[in-house]
């Protein structure tokens, strides 16, 4: 009997972008403990049917893999192994002597509820049947940690699957298509998404595509509701809407005939209604970095656990960004309990309410009060999405909306800087395909003294607004703040940045597009380097923080992240040299293991230092006789240049809400303030801006950074706990 622990890891039930990242968490930080890991190929029929079915994986078996949708392992749905028939214990006897002849010791098992409900049962058999085991392995010890994989985000006591953000994506981009053919011919497009028994993916796209209408399962409606939302879609066009866009998921009660006929029948003039079935499209698909990153999370955690040791089956999950666990038995409980499977959570119902609030038909009852809304700071993905929620909850509110062209300095010049902005012109169709903000920014104009800022102060009360809201960085905030004290009107700002170093929040707008453009680079340069067998060294060449520098290496599977802390050039620099040599001695090993060539992502937090940096990672290669040559590749975020991604899009608009929310209350009374908007876990919340002055409570939080670089050390095989 060998003493080297061995584990075995597959995938079930539906397919879902990033298992194979999950894989290759379980895999590498299974490996750097020196234990052995195993794949189990077509789920829970391969592991009944044992033999090649259970094969070794080493690191290169989930070297490239990540990056890809589906599952290498392949997945089943196989039932026949659940329930108490004598067929169902023969399979899970099958099952357990595949598991116990082995010797495996830590089964990790990644999918949905069906999954899961198999991986409880499996191991309550064993409890209670392992007299029936054969004789050598009757004392096997088996523990088993569940990993959540489903698109449908419908696994109770974790904020997110597996699966998810890669297929909000996919629906976005196919409905944004939609969009443009149907705005092209006035049509109304019925779209049907995936969701059998959980409205969140139509739920999520709704809101991130601005649907005039979602059908879910957990919201049904009668046909005096249909008809009221005709009206309100009919209204719609009449002011000005070209397109329709309705939600419907599959377990919705009307189906998407009868909606079809109906609205085709019922609209004056009658529009021509298509409907498109998005099916096992939203299924595939290479996954987003998000995804890479939670389901390599979520891998590495299954191990940590593994190796703590627990007895009944575990679920590992993510909570607020924070990996955890809980037992797989409440999961499971909490699953068919109806306060789960009927109704949507807070979050969830928030933002289906907020969909239907933007798309609602402007309000005929009006005020003389205006506000104010300006983009400033870098021009990121998602502004627009801020100000189309801001601007469309005040003329809903009857107010009247102002745009600020040019940041804070279209508030130097006279009013031809600004732009009212009405309801018909806040359709997706034109704020969708715009790159970063329509209103802009400053750009090289900064308004840094007093005199200026004395100006920008004369020109906003010049506009007679009676408050403000802002988005944008921290720069922004810095000026929001002085603004609103020169005014004294409420200001509310809103956090965009590629960098989550503003205070208040996790998160910021921006920042997904940005790792998702970065992820992209990284993916081409790691093709590049493995098919010229050459070291391509990514610089990242801009102001990013630990967070997206560290997402980024990890998601684009980065064999080594190499980064600069000086502050200056003329900083001692032995420090840095020590660490280039120890990493790219770690690199050396891991080419002369793979024979291919590699990446390493390199960051300056001082860009004047850059150069001195790249020249010592370069010169430490070239003695250190790897036999590859090294080449740059210098990386910029493309700001503003990619179309947003879902979870920018529905933060946006959230973020817009609440702001705006903010706005409304301090409008209520009289004087100053300045309030910031941000989220912490999964709440969206907003403080004064004086609390966060001194920068306490700044973005990225230590702990997320130190997780991120363990995790990366396990993925990129250098050792860390
Ligand atoms: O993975 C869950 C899910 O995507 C459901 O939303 C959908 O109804 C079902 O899978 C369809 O999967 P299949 O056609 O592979 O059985």
């Amino acid at each position: 009997m060998s003493t080297r622990k061995k584990i075995a890891v597959l995938t079930s039930g539906g397919d879902a972008p990033g298992m194979n990242a999950a894989v290759r968490g379980v895999v590498r930080a299974a490996l750097q403990e020196g234990w052995a890991a195993y794949g189990i190929r077509d789920a829970y029929r391969g592991l009944v049917e044992g033999g090649a079915h259970l094969f070794p994986l080493d690191a290169g078996s989930v070297g490239v893999s990540f990056r890809e949708g589906g599952t290498f392992l392949g997945s089943a749905r196989f039932t026949d192994i659940v329930g108490t028939s004598q067929q169902a214990q023969n399979l899970k006897l099958a099952a357990l002597t595949t598991l116990g002849e082995a010797e495996i010791s830590g089964l990790v098992v990644i999918g949905g509820d069906g999954s899961l409900t198999g991986a409880q049962e499996l191991f309550a058999f064993l409890q209670a049947q392992r007299q029936r085991l054969p004789e050598k392995i009757r004392d096997m010890h088996l523990a088993i940690a569940g990993i959540p994989g489903s698109i449908d985000n419908d696994i109770p006591c974790t904020d997110m699957s597996i699966g998810v953000d890669t297929t909000l994506n996919t629906i976005v981009e196919c409905i944004d298509k939609l969009r443009d053919t149907a705005t092209s011919h006035k049509r109304v497009s019925i779209v049907e998404v995936m969701g059998r028994l959980r409205g969140y993916l139509a739920v999520m796209s709704g809101l991130a595509t601005g649907s005039d209408h979602i059908f879910i399962r957990e919201h049904p409606v009668s046909r005096e509701d249909l008809f009221a939302l005709l009206s309100t879609l009919q209204e719609s066009f009449d002011n000005g809407q070209q397109a329709g866009i309705i939600i419907r998921s599959e377990g919705a009660v009307f189906s998407t005939p009868f909606i079809k006929e109906t609205i085709a029948t019922l609209l004056e003039p009658r529009r021509d209604v298509r409907e498109t079935i998005l099916g096992h499209l939203q299924r595939g698909g290479c996954p987003t970095a998000f995804e890479r990153v939670l389901a390599m999370r979520l891998g590495v955690k299954a191990v940590q656990l593994l190796k703590a040791g627990f007895h009944d089956p575990l679920f590992v999950c993510m909570r607020d960004n924070r990996t955890s666990s809980t037992a797989i038995a409440e999961v499971l409980a909490k699953k068919n309990a109806p306060a789960f499977r009927d109704t949507l959570s807070h979050n969830v119902e928030a933002c289906y309410n907020l969909a239907a609030q933007l798309e609602k038909p402007p309000a005929r009852l009006r005020t003389q009060k205006r506000i104010a809304i300006l983009t400033d700071g870098n021009n990121v993905s998602g502004m627009n999405m801020a100000v189309r929620s801001v601007a469309r909850l005040a003329l809903n509110a009857g107010l009247n909306a102002t745009g600020i062209k040019g940041g804070f300095c279209g508030l130097l010049e006279d009013e031809k800087k600004t732009v009212p902005l009405q309801w018909a012109m806040l359709e997706m169709k034109s704020i969708l395909r715009r790159p970063g903000s329509l209103l802009g920014v400053s750009g090289e104009r900064v308004l840094d003294d007093k005199h200026l800022l004395t100006q920008a102060a004369a020109g906003l009360e010049k506009l007679q607004v009676e408050g403000l809201i802002t988005v944008g960085n921290l720069r922004s905030y810095q000026l929001a703040y002085r603004l609103a004290h020169m005014t004294g009107i409420p200001v509310v700002g809103i956090p965009a940045d590629a960098n989550c170093n503003l205070p208040g929040t996790n998160w910021v707008i921006g920042m997904d597009s940005a790792l998702n453009d970065l992820t992209r680079e990284i993916d081409r340069a790691a093709d590049a380097a493995h098919v010229q067998n050459k070291i391509f060294i990514i610089h990242l060449k801009w102001h990013y923080c630990y967070c997206l520098v560290h997402l980024a290496a990890l998601a684009g599977g980065a064999d080594q992240l190499i980064i600069d802390i000086r502050e200056s050039e003329t900083e001692d620099s032995s420090f840095f040299q020590a660490q280039v040599e120890e990493k790219i001695k770690g690199l050396q090993k891991i080419i002369s293991r793979r024979k291919l060539g590699a990446t390493v992502v390199f960051f300056s937090r001082c860009p004047e230092a850059a150069a001195s940096g790249l020249a010592c990672i370069k010169k430490t290669i070239a003695e250190q006789e790897i036999g590859l040559t090294a080449t740059v590749v210098p990386l910029e975020t493309s700001y503003g240049g990619s179309i947003p991604t879902a979870f920018d899009r529905v933060l946006a608009k959230r973020f817009g809400a609440q702001a705006f929310a903010v706005l409304q209350e301090r409008l209520k009374g009289s004087g100053t303030s300045f309030h910031i908007v941000g989220i912490k876990g999964k709440t969206i919340l907003a403080h004064p801006y004086k609390e966060h002055i001194d920068g306490i409570d700044n973005g990225c939080p230590p702990e997320f950074v130190a997780e991120l670089q363990n995790c990366f050390a396990l993925m990129s095989q250098m050792k860390r706990a």
